[in-house]
This record gives structure tokens, sequence and C-alpha cells, in this order.
């Protein structure tokens, strides 16, 4: 028991260190340390600069969007304002400013006549009306009628407010100063890109919009609101950074539900008590602000971890080096002598040498005896 304890304790308590083979060769030499470059540069300019993975980052960005809008506009010369032309009108991240509405007056529940254009169909010789009967909201509408939109929609501006908070750094931003006077600033991505203010018009020219198509036929484009904070920096320097975007463009060669438009109606009551209501298909431009964030901050785990893999990949090198020594040189077969030491196997080793290999494990009396123990003993073979 005592031996084998010892024999333990000797093997655990040694030190191994490894053998190297020195190759006295330029050209190695050089591939050696320009691989070792390459890969030291890889992690420092991308992995640690580029990257920042020293960094932890937190993505789950939680938001409040609250809007405005202002302006008047003349649509079939009545004024309209934002009570009339925004909808819905809580002020939401999502909303749509109406340019053109094609009204049904008095509908009252019924049976009438439905008007489809034969021509609209598939006998394109006939042209005479075919009329159905439907039991619905009386008359029906007739939304193909020509229509003059709005034009006044591009002057109208937009207010944005949003707050948002990174909940891993428990920091809360705004998206404007609210110390500074921001009533009458006008969005521009140059001369203003912290105003929270925006023009439809400056909106409509950066997503290259047609603007008469877009009054026409409704549209949705999209606000976007880009948080990238890197919070090693004073938190000042996390501020927004706005785009626009046309969200409807995959559909803008689409036969069926071009543009963007919805139908909502008004009730009333007669004198004696009959329901009859106002349709109204409203064309619209919907607008969705989208907000997105990453903020980033220096944090020990991840830049441990990444030094480690750094400081192991340089080792990469050796191993390209000892592909090129090995296999792709004149000498290989020299230098992989070299490198690896040939030692025999047992048995062969025993069949190759003049002394007999000592015999396998015996069972021996004497050696009982004189160690006195009084446990059986195998003799281990020396190796
Ligand atoms: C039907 O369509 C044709 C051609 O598009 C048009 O000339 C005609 O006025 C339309 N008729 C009705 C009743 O809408
Ligand atoms: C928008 O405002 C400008 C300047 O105030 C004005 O010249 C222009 O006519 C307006 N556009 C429309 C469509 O009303
Ligand atoms: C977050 O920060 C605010 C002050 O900026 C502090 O009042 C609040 O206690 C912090 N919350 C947490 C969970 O640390
Ligand atoms: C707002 O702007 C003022 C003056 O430019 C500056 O001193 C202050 O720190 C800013 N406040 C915030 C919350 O950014
Ligand atoms: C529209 O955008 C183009 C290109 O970005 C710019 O040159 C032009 O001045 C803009 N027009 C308006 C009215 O903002
Ligand atoms: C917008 O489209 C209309 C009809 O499709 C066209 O007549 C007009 O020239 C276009 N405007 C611009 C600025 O491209």
């Amino acid at each position: 028991m005592t031996s084998a304890l010892c024999s333990c304790m000797t093997s655990v308590l040694t030190y191994e260190t490894y053998k190297s083979v020195v190759v006295r060769s330029w050209p190695l030499g050089i591939m050696y340390r320009l691989a070792q470059l390459i890969i030291i540069s890889y992690f420092v300019g991308y992995v640690f600069l580029y990257e920042k993975a020293y960094q932890v980052a937190d993505t789950n960005i939680e938001s409040s969007v609250t809007t405005k809008v202002k302006g008047f506009g003349k649509l079939d010369n009545a004024v309209m304002d934002v009570a009339d032309y925004i909808y819905p009108p809580q002020g939401e991240g999502t909303f749509s400013i109406i340019t053109k509405i094609i009204e049904t007056d008095n509908q009252f529940q019924g049976r009438c006549p439905e008007v489809w254009n034969i021509s609209d169909m598939y006998f394109p010789n006939l042209d005479k009306a075919l009329i159905y009967l439907i039991e619905g909201w009386c008359p029906a509408e007739d939304d193909k009628v020509k229509m003059k939109p709005m034009p006044e929609f591009v002057n109208f501006t937009i207010y944005i407010k949003n707050s948002i908070r990174f909940p891993l750094f428990n920091v809360t931003r705004g998206n404007f100063n609210s110390t500074k006077d921001t009533k009458t600033c006008k969005y521009d991505k140059i001369e203003d890109p912290f105003c929270p203010i925006f023009q439809v018009d400056y909106i409509l020219n950066e997503t290259r919009q047609n603007v008469t198509t877009l009054a026409d036929m409704g549209g949705e484009i999209g606000i976007i609101i880009q948080w990238r904070c890197n919070l090693d920096h004073d938190v000042n320097f996390c501020v927004p950074k706005y785009s626009f975007s046309q969200l409807d463009a995959p559909f803008q060669n689409a036969k069926l539900s071009k543009g963007y438009n919805f139908r909502f109606a008004k009730y009333y009551k007669t004198e004696d008590g009959t329901d009859y209501r106002r349709l109204h298909k409203a064309f619209a431009i919907r607008f969705d602000v989208i907000v997105t964030g990453t903020a980033r901050k220096f944090s020990l785990i991840p830049t441990v971890i990444n030094v480690i893999t750094a400081v192991t990949s340089v080792g990469m090198g050796t191993v390209l080096c000892d592909l090129i020594l090995l296999h792709c040189s004149k000498r290989a077969q020299y230098y992989k002598e070299k490198k690896y030491e040939e030692v025999l196997y047992e048995e062969t080793a025993a069949a190759m040498t003049l002394e007999p290999y000592p015999s396998p494990p015996i069972f021996d009396d004497r050696n009982l005896k004189e160690t006195g123990q009084t446990s059986i003993v195998f003799l281990s073979s020396p190796l």
C-alpha cells in the first residue's frame, strides 16, 4: 500500500516540460513570425478594437414613443386639422396621416344594387354595367371616383418623443436634451441631427418616394431610431441616430393592396330611431417609429476569455510551420526523424535486446518474508 502511494506521489509531484526542436531557417522563421503577426493583428484589430470583444452588450432596449403631428390642409375645400387627418388620435408610435377620403353618405341597412363595371371583369367588349343586389349598408360605396388628395401634407411636422432604457446597465436616455429649446428646430441629418421635429417633406425625400403617387395611393414609411451606446465613454455621447425607409417597398409592383388604405364609419340616428352611417375610405401614409439599440460596456469575463483565446491562437503559427516543415519541405523525412524520437514498444524491445525482458509479475514468497508484509504483493515490472 505505502509503495503504491509512494509511486503515485512521485508521479504527481513531478514537473514535465517539452523538448523542442530548433530549426535554423530564415524563410521558416519569417513565415512563423508572420503567421503570429497576422493572428495577433486579427485579435487586436478586429476582435478587440472593431468588434469590441472586451465589452458586454445589452440589446434588450426598453422604449416608449409618443408622437404629435402639426399642420393644416385642405381636402375638398374643407380645412382639415390634426383631429381630422390623424388616425388613431392617441399619439402612438404608429399613426397615419390621411391624404384622401372617399365618403359615402347616408348609408342605411337594406338591399341595393352594387355596380360592377363589366369591362373591369372578363368581357372587355361589353360596356354595360352588371348589377347585383346586395344586402347591407346602402347605397354601396363607389371607391373608383377620382379625387384630388390633400397637397399640404408635405408641410406637416411630426414631433417624436422617445425615451429608452438599457436594463442591464440601468441607463435611461431621451431623444433630445430637455434643457435645450427644441420647439422651433427642424430635423436635418447634417444641420440639426438631434432635433425631434421632422417635416414630412424631408422624410419622403429621404426615402425617395414619388409624392404624387404616395398621396393618391397611400404608403408605409418607417422612422428608425437607432441607439448605439458605448458606455465606456461619457453617457452624453449616447445619442439617437435617425433614418427613414419605405416599409412597403416589397409590394410596390403588387397588383393587389397597393398603397395603404382603411375604412371607418361614423354612426347617426334618424328622428325615428333608425341607424345610418357615413362611410369613409381613407388613403393614408402610415408612419411606424421603430426603435432599436445596443449598449456596450467593459466587462472582465469576456475580456479574460478573449485574451486567453488570443494567446492560445498564437500557437496556430506552430501548426502551420510544422505542416510545411514535415510535409512540404524537401528534407521532410530528416525533420520528422529529428522531431519524433522513436521508442520501441515492450514486446518488440524485449525480442530485440539481448537481456531478457523482466518476467511478468509473479507471486514471490521470499519477498513477502523479507519485507515483513502480511498482505499479498505483486511485483510490478520496471518500465
Ligand atoms: C366601365 O369601364 C369603362 C372603361 O374602363 C369606362 O369607359 C366606363 O365609363 C365604365 N362604366 C362605368 C359604369 O363605370
Ligand atoms: C409648403 O410650405 C412652403 C413654405 O411655407 C410653401 O411655399 C409651399 O407652397 C407649401 N406646400 C404646399 C403643398 O402647401
Ligand atoms: C437605476 O438608476 C436610478 C438613477 O439613475 C436609481 O434611482 C435606481 O435605483 C437604479 N436602479 C437599479 C435597479 O439600480
Ligand atoms: C443638455 O445641454 C446642455 C448644454 O448644451 C448640457 O450642459 C447638458 O449636460 C445637456 N444635458 C443632457 C441631459 O444631455
Ligand atoms: C432631396 O434629397 C436630395 C438628395 O438626397 C437633395 O439633393 C435634395 O436637396 C433634397 N430636396 C429637399 C427638398 O430636401
Ligand atoms: C410621380 O408619378 C407620376 C405618375 O406616376 C408622374 O407623372 C410624376 O412625374 C412622378 N414624379 C416624380 C417626381 O417622379
